[in-house]
């Protein structure tokens, strides 16, 4: 059996096995407009046939995602992006070189989309994020499915991103959608204990990049799997440089069109998804937030070393330890294990990859901590820079852990003042 439905009454997810069979089901079910969650090195995705204007909106109602975010686009080759784009003769030789240097591999370009791929796609820009990932089950899927595949990151809008059947299931699992598992272990299940981890390798996302040929810049949108530092060392011989774009946008949800939405225009007689679309694709500042409240730690070690400008960005945080748990990293906040109700720390030994590669399993996992009230977050970048506060030398992933940290606190930090501990 490659497939199995699930006990609860309201859910209809149902699982594919990562294998022939599951492989076969989820092929026809995306060539026939159906979704099918997949594993990729660094989240699951949610696919649909990327063609199907019909299976594209299903992904955004299922998700409840605004129209405005535009989705990434996967193709198991080169070639296959290739096909999908109108890329001018300036930007295309640097398109392939990205392509050819970190393909397979976490990172989306984007370029003008061909006409065929609708325009829900690129939420109105015509301009299309493609990526290929480096994921023997997701290369497979693409392939036996013989369509590009359409795919947001398999969680509900704005919650914490899926590294695990299981998280997607959580999240989706009473929408009529299949998922492919990776090799992990679900909940209830016999089989032997395996890395749940293993799967999505990286563990956050793609970084997403436009190569503008007209200013001669390659834009990041989003920090992810491939550093600006690796990017840029590709550019080397190029006449092109590296901009990244650092905006976060409040989430208003008055302000972004829903589906049902589309075509509503403005005072102005501009269309609503296409100009929120252009304006902040994927930048809400509340992103990847668990379902408790979550804060920033901020200056853990000197409180009254703050400037007067500083602390007016700050509060004090008003949750008594005993009902907070704390995300540590490297050990920074050890002082507060034995005054919190929980703790863990994403990586002991102060491995920025291996705490990007545990991050959103962590943030998940608050939301299974009865009785919890306040998630502590690290701050990752304050921990980095003790170390080696003469000269700061950030890890290559060190800005994208850090932005995935800081929207998941919404950016709000407080002090907790350890002076009392
Ligand atoms: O690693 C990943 O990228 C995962 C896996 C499944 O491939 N996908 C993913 O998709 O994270 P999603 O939809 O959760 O985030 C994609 C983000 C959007 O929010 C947007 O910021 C950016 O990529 N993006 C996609 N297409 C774009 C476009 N045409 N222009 C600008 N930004 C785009
Ligand atoms: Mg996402």
């Amino acid at each position: 059996m490659s497939s199995t439905s699930t006990s609860s009454t309201t859910t209809t997810a149902i699982l594919l096995s990562p294998d022939k069979d599951g492989l076969i089901e989820a092929g026809e079910r995306l060539r026939s407009g159906g979704l099918v969650a997949f594993p990729t090195e660094t989240v699951y995705g949610l696919g649909a046939n990327a063609l199907d204007e019909a299976a594209v909106r299903s992904i955004f109602t299922t998700k409840g995602r605004p129209l405005t975010d535009p989705l990434i686009v996967h193709v198991p080759a080169q070639e296959e992006a290739l096909k999908l784009l109108q890329l001018d003769p300036s930007a295309a030789s640097v398109y392939e070189l990205l392509a050819t240097t970190f393909w397979p591999g976490p990172l989306t370009l984007v370029g003008k989309a061909v006409e065929k791929i609708p325009l829900t796609v690129t939420a109105g820009t015509g301009f299309v994020g493609i990526r290929c990932p480096n994921h023997e089950l997701a290369q497979k899927m693409l392939i036996e499915a013989r369509v590009p595949v359409a795919a947001p990151s398999a969680n509900r809008f704005g919650h914490v991103s899926p590294t695990t059947a299981q998280h997607v299931f959580n999240d989706l699992g009473n929408h009529d959608i299949a998922i492919l598992k990776g090799e992990e272990k679900m909940e209830g299940e016999d089989s032997a204990e395996k890395n749940i981890m293993e799967t999505c390798s990286v563990g956050i996302e793609s970084t997403v990049a436009k190569v503008d040929g007209e200013t001669k810049t390659v834009i990041i949108f989003r920090r992810g799997g491939i550093s600006e530092s690796a990017i840029e060392k590709c550019l080397a011989g190029t006449d092109y440089k590296i901009q990244a774009l650092n905006k976060t946008v409040p989430h208003d949800p008055s302000k972004v069109p829903k589906v049902e939405e589309e075509g509503k225009v403005d005072g102005e007689g501009k269309n609503l998804v296409q100009e929120r679309g252009e304006q902040a694709p994927g930048q809400c500042l509340t992103h990847y937030a668990p379902d408790v409240s979550t804060s920033l730690i901020c200056n853990f070690g000197c409180i009254s070393g703050n400037s007067g400008d500083q602390q007016q960005q700050y509060e004090m945080c008003k949750t008594p330890l005993n009902e907070c748990v704390v995300i540590d990293f490297g050990g920074y906040l050890n002082t507060l294990k034995s005054h919190v109700m929980d703790y863990r720390d994403l990586s002991e030994s102060g491995d920025v990859s291996e705490a990007a590669h545990h991050l959103f399993d962590t943030l998940r996992w608050t939301e299974n901590i009865d009785g919890v009230k306040q998630v502590l977050l690290v701050d990752i970048f304050e921990v980095e820079k003790s170390r080696t506060p003469e000269s700061f030398q950030h890890h290559e992933h060190l800005k994208a852990v850090a932005d995935r940290m800081f929207r998941a606190a919404s950016g709000h930090r407080v002090i907790v003042n350890n002076r009392s501990l």
